[in-house]
């Protein structure tokens, strides 16, 4: 075991599109175990788009991580040292332990990582919250059903490509949006949407949704905010929902975008619109994970993971995925699991 951990901490708040200089490698002094506690040596860092927000000081449901701290995320790892009666030495856990080589804990806030037939690796995405934010925010919050035309936004990545499935599952018809021709090619060709279209190279949003969904729209899963959202309104059917799941394309503006004034649709509509978090939802979890890995196991879903080798390529593939160069779930492998 080597004696010392290495970390990356917040160096300064970004402006904008997060740098590289926003983050700084440090090495620091192994840490140890105290009674009821186990030591855990990071496997797989999930980078998400919550991270850019707990990176500044606006409001938010979360403290921002200081300045000097280690950056938040969540890690698959493996109990290396036990103090700790409900741990033993070998176990793999998954929890909030930060962009780090090693981490100590007393275990409150982990859970087990039950990955059965697959990679120890989706437990930070289908098996974990990208799967449990998929499943919840399609079939509690936007009340899916047999039938619907469902649009989600960032549809080739992390939770958009599952939101496709789930809904094609459930037998809807499912359009994507997403940044490439690769990624549309993807969902539709890989996944099974029924049609899709680049948001970079369409003038006229509304125009192909409107070819794409002759009928109108039932659900809207909203990953980006933004002209991409405002580009579903007009297109709503009588009923339809809409889940704001998150807005990435307003997370690095400095000044927020003003865009139409659309809600009068809802009204014409009589359609509902709500925001959730997954984090209030872990009740779903069981039964969630059971169906996605379920269907997984089958064929019937598919999952396609990025993977950035070592702890030091954490900031760029942070800040990559941010920009789209992520197709599925950005993952960084931080050691071999043994
Ligand atoms: N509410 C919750 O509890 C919850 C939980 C998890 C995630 N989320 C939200 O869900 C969304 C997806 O998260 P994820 O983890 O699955 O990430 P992801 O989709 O795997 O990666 C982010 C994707 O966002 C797209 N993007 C970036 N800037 C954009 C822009 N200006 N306009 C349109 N698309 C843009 C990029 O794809 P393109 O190439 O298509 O642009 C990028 O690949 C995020 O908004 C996140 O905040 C919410």
């Amino acid at each position: 075991m080597t004696a010392t951990n290495r970390q990356i901490t917040l160096a300064a708040r970004p402006v904008g599109l997060p740098k590289e200089t926003d983050f700084r490698l440090i090495e620091s002094p192994m840490p140890e175990p105290a009674p009821g506690e186990i030591l855990v040596r990071s496997l797989f860092l999930s980078v998400d788009p919550y991270m850019r927000a707990r990176m500044g000081e606006g409001p938010n449901y979360a403290d921002p991580v200081g300045i000097g701290d280690v950056m938040v995320g969540e890690v698959v790892g493996e109990v290396v040292e036990s103090n700790n009666p409900r741990f033993s030495e070998g176990t793999l856990v998954a929890g909030l332990l930060g962009w780090q080589e090693y981490a100590v804990t007393d275990g409150s806030d982990l859970r087990p990582v039950l990955t059965g037939e697959a990679p120890i690796s989706t437990a930070l995405h289908v098996l974990g919250m990208a799967g449990l934010t998929a499943y919840v925010g399609l079939l509690d919050i936007c009340q899916a059903r047999e039938g619907d035309t469902v649009v989600v936004s960032a549809a080739a990545g992390a939770v958009g490509s599952i939101v496709g499935q789930i809904a094609r599952i459930h037998g809807c018809r499912v359009i994507g949006i997403a940044g490439s021709d690769s990624k549309v090619e993807f969902i539709v060709k890989e996944l099974g949407f029924d049609g899709g279209f680049n948001y970079k190279t369409t003038e006229h949003y509304t125009r192909r949704l409107a070819e794409l969904c002759p009928d109108g729209i039932d659900v809207y899963f909203d990953n980006v905010g933004g002209s991409i959202t405002d580009a579903v309104f007009p297109l709503l059917r009588l009923g339809a929902r809409i889940g704001i799941c998150g807005q990435i394309s307003q997370y690095n503006l400095e000044k927020p975008e003003l865009g139409p004034r659309l809600l009068a649709y809802l009204i014409i509509k009589r359609a509902r619109i709500q925001g959730f978090l997954v984090t209030d939802h872990f009740d779903r979890y069981p039964q969630a994970t059971a169906e996605l890995g379920a269907w997984m196991a089958s064929g019937r879903l598919k999952v396609r993971e990025q993977i950035a080798d070592g702890l030091e390529k954490a900031p760029a593939a942070f800040i990559g995925m941010l920009q789209g160069a992520n197709t599925g779930k950005q993952l960084v492998r931080i050691a071999e699991h043994e």
